[in-house]
């Protein structure tokens, strides 16, 4: 008798339930549906509107209990709190922090079919994970930095021992498991930081290369904020495992993600030891929502990395198989080509996508 897991599934807003529908509808492709006990919630700037809250309790209280927990995306311009502060990211914000879901992994992939900015560099040239704290650094001081008398307004940047710590251990283990930086094969973690300018990164840094003493067949490597952006445009080859601060991860993950196609293909899972947390990086793209042009793939690969996760926690081969599966199957969608959403150049909707990635994958399954 195979599993079947719980899954609390929050479409959100702008783009979020399109994507989030196309990433349902390839889980259920690949491991079969009966695998799922999806869970729709409400979370959002939408349900801020309605009811005053953007992560009803109720919503908290399942996402806590649920196997895994597939988000669309979230945000409605303009709708923010006193503070001027947008009220619907509250959701994701907010889980991050109460289910301690400290390393945030996202992959940045040159897939085959997709064509980067970055000239000369072709599929499989660009192959690395930026690992981002996802619980403490600047974002910390959501909802409590302070604005005096809107005279003076201040943010506090932390970092414990015990963060720095684990999130430096967690890209160590990524680069064992990996097989290097696709320019010389070397397995390495780069510390991203500004241990030049302030104490606190001078610490994550210090505390990465205590770490680092564990791991020495992993090279350990470093680079300054500002630089990094230089790097990842010039030699993005180099990279393999890029461990950095929450807002540093959030800024280098949007360059990391345009030198690859775009947001539209850049998936993040948000795990802590617990628990998991799966989207793609990018926003609700309000400008294009309810079009059904948006790019399912960064959604879609996020799901993969949740059926991945869960596999490998609860030792469910088959779930694993099927997160390969959906991997290969938006491999060889891209590839073919006949699909390709509008930011890779093509024409095809949300729809047409998502069904040539489930169809790819029944091919892939009778082949087996
Ligand atoms: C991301 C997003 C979020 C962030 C927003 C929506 C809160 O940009 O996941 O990268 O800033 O972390
Ligand atoms: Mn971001």
């Amino acid at each position: 008798m195979s599993k079947t897991y719980e899954i609390a599934v929050v479409p959100g807003d702008g783009i979020g339930p399109e994507v989030c529908a196309a990433a349902v509808e390839a889980i259920c492709a690949a491991a079969g549906k009966s695998a799922f006990n999806l869970v729709e919630l409400p979370a959002g700037a939408a349900h801020f509107q309605k009811s005053g809250t953007a992560l009803p309790e109720e919503t908290f209280q399942a996402c806590k209990a649920a196997g895994a927990i597939l988000h669309g995306a979230a945000g409605i311009p303009g709708v923010v709190y006193p503070d001027g502060t947008e009220a619907g990211i509250e959701f994701g914000l907010q889980l991050r922090f109460r289910l301690d879901l400290y390393a945030n992994v996202r992959p940045i992939r040159l897939h085959p079919g997709v064509t980067s900015p970055l000239k000369d560099m072709k599929p499989g040239d660009i192959d690395y994970v930026i690992l981002r704290e996802n619980t403490e650094g600047l974002y910390a001081s959501r909802g409590s930095g302070t604005n005096l008398r809107d005279e003076v307004a201040t943010d506090t940047l932390v970092m414990t021992r015990k963060g720095v710590e684990r999130i430096a251990r967690k890209a160590f283990e990524l680069a064992r498991q990996r097989n290097g930086a696709p320019k010389d094969g070397k397995k390495r973690v780069t510390v991203c930081d500004k241990a030049n300018v302030l104490r606190s990164y001078a610490f994550f840094r210090k505390v990465c290369q205590e770490v680092a003493q564990d791991y020495p067949d992993v090279e350990l490597d470093y680079g300054y904020a500002d630089a990094m952006m230089v790097h990842m445009v010039r030699r993005p080859d180099f990279y393999d495992v890029i461990v950095t601060e929450n807002m540093f991860g959030d800024i280098i993950s949007d360059l990391g993600a345009v030198t690859v196609g775009g947001m539209g293909m850049s998936p993040s899972a948000e795990i802590g030891d617990e628990r998991g947390f799966f989207q793609a990086a990018h926003g609700s793209a309000p400008d294009i929502a309810g079009q059904g042009v948006a790019n399912p793939l960064g959604t879609i690969l996020a799901g993969a990395m949740m059926l991945e996760w869960l596999g490998e926690r609860h030792q469910d081969r088959a779930l694993v198989a099927a997160a390969k599966r959906i991997d290969g199957a938006v491999q060889t969608v891209l590839k073919d080509g006949e699909a390709l959403p509008p930011d890779l150049g093509g024409s095809a909707g949300t729809e047409k996508v998502t069904a040539a990635v489930c169809r790819a994958m029944d091919r892939q399954m009778a082949a087996a």
